[in-house]
């Protein structure tokens, strides 16, 4: 009998219990979906905002320069290992419930709640990020097309008071930074409190959650309207910036040496999360064995191919210490004087941005259910909306909190936070793999991550090394987020879960 902290659930009777028919979601999703699914969760503010900080870095780090086409690379293959990792367990474990659920079954309760609360920082804090972003972009694009939304409601307190010196002193002309200057010159006081919030970010996450409530198929298919313009918009970008590019942009390659390939790498992953996204979706999926490994391996192979383009394009129509602004992609279009290409890219970011906001809104809810349905969170969680068959009652908490941060947030912080605990849930993921195949080797698998262990272990110290290029601070602020997470683990889930006394 283990102790407690490493009871597991019986893989057999995880896939039993999902077949409980007042817990069953509507299987609607084939593997076209699928891999529409990832690469609406992939191609989002990392391409379109992060990749102009890691280019030209900023006053806390250096950047990778031309050379982040490396960084691309480097990520890319980190990726890899972990997706096929992830692949083997999605096709093993089919359950909604993502990493989660595998290290349930394999390394246990405690690992299992771990990573549980750490995908909260992929998803929901990820969303965060990515629906400030939207914000910014969405707010320049209604100002090229003459709409006026007030500064005020598409900023957070934070930035708008640190703006408030930097447009003066050191003219910056970064939109953001512009942004955010006017919303604190112009912003409504009401009894004495200073009104700058995100209003943008709050009503684009709560659009999308109501999207999700009221049903998959619908989701699905707004999903792949989305990723169809995206890209579109992104070759788009290759194909037009091509004219404009000069050779002796690329030069010098490395400004900052293999260091900035180096933290460019670990800030540009962001650009890569979601790809294991699609694994929360598999008991919606109508072959899940054969649907999930080809939609993540899929929509991998088809971003990083994009995304090369992208950096080569870029890096070469613009000098790379020009490229640290929020809206890098248009920005460069600007650069050159084609004013209307950067109009139809600052489009393309905000339709990739929503298509990102709304995989993520769905695969959060998906964890909670399973987090709940395990008696780790309370069982309410796990209700299935009698008319719609989704998991309404965490959709809708979900969608809350993530507008209520997003109103208030900062974007940078957010996206480091997301970069490591995502990276600290892959590494479960990999080392998930060689337990089971050790623990279980007779198991069926339709897909076998191949020369185990050795693309586990390279996943681990992949991982492991982008999170080293992280600062210091990020590192902090994830393991008070672990200490929160035992907190309430050893208060609530270890005394309420399902397995106590199995
Ligand atoms: N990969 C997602 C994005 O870049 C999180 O927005």
């Amino acid at each position: 009998m283990p102790h407690p902290l490493f009871r597991r659930k019986n893989l057999d009777a995880i896939l039993k219990e999902a077949e409980e028919p007042d817990r069953q979601l509507k299987r609607a999703l084939g593997a076209f979906d699928v891999i529409m699914l990832g690469i609406g969760a992939i191609i989002g503010s990392g391409i379109f905002a992060t990749i102009g900080t890691a280019v030209a870095g900023d006053a806390m780090r250096a950047g990778a320069g031309p050379a982040i086409v490396l960084s691309f690379i480097l990520t890319a293959v980190a990726c890899a290992f972990c997706g096929l990792c992830y692949a083997e367990f999605a096709s093993l474990v089919p359950i909604s419930g993502s990493a989660y659920t595998y290290s349930y079954a394999t390394l246990g309760e405690l690992v299992a709640w771990v990573i549980g609360w750490d995908l909260i920082i992929e998803y929901a804090v990820g969303n965060v990020a990515v629906a400030i972003a939207w914000a910014a972009y969405f707010h320049q694009l209604c100002v090229g097309l003459g709409f006026h939304i007030p500064a005020w409601l598409a900023v957070d307190y934070r930035s708008a008071h640190q703006a408030a010196d930097a447009v003066i002193q050191s003219g910056q002309t970064d939109p953001a930074v512009v942004l955010a200057h006017e919303a604190w010159i112009a912003h409504p006081v009401v009894a004495g409190v200073p009104l700058i919030f995100n209003a943008l970010a709050v009503l684009i996450v709560m659009l999308i959650t109501w999207l999700l409530v009221i049903g998959v198929k619908e989701s699905a298919r707004a999903n792949n309207v989305m990723v169809a313009i995206k890209l579109i918009i992104l070759c788009f970008f290759i194909y037009s910036g091509a004219k404009f590019v000069k050779p002796a942009n690329w030069s010098p390659f490395m400004p900052n040496g293999f260091h900035g390939v180096w933290v460019g790498a670990s800030l540009i992953f962001f650009a890569y999360i979601g790809f294991d996204a699609i694994s929360t979706a598999a008991e919606e999926c109508r072959k899940p064995s054969r649907d999930l490994p080809i939609g993540i391996i899929g929509s991998l192979l088809v971003c990083t191919v994009i995304y090369v383009g992208v950096a080569l394009v870029l890096t070469g129509m613009v000098p790379w210490n020009h490229l640290g602004v929020a809206d890098p992609l248009a920005a460069a279009f600007a650069y050159v004087g084609a004013d209307v290409s950067a109009g139809i890219v600052a489009f393309g970011a905000v339709v990739s941005m929503s298509a990102v906001l709304l995989v993520f809104q769905y695969g959060q809810p998906r964890i909670f259910f399973s987090m709940s349905r395990d008696g780790l969170l309370p069982r309410h969680f796990a209700s299935v909306h009698p008319k719609y068959r989704t998991p309404h009652v965490t959709t809708i908490w979900t969608g809350v909190v993530v507008a209520a941060v997003s109103a208030i947030a900062n974007i940078n912080e957010i996206v480091e936070l997301t970069n490591i605990g995502t990276l600290f849930a892959f590494i479960l993921v990999c080392a998930g793999v060689i337990v089971l195949r050790h623990r279980e080797p007779g198991r069926k698998r339709a897909f076998r991550t191949p020369f185990v262990p050795l693309i586990p272990v390279l996943g681990i110290l992949s991982c492991i090394y982008l999170m080293m290029g992280l600062p210091g601070v990020t590192w902090l602020r994830f393991g008070v987020w672990l200490i929160i997470g035992m907190v309430i683990y050893f208060a609530y889930g270890y005394r309420k879960s399902r397995l106590r006394g199995a």
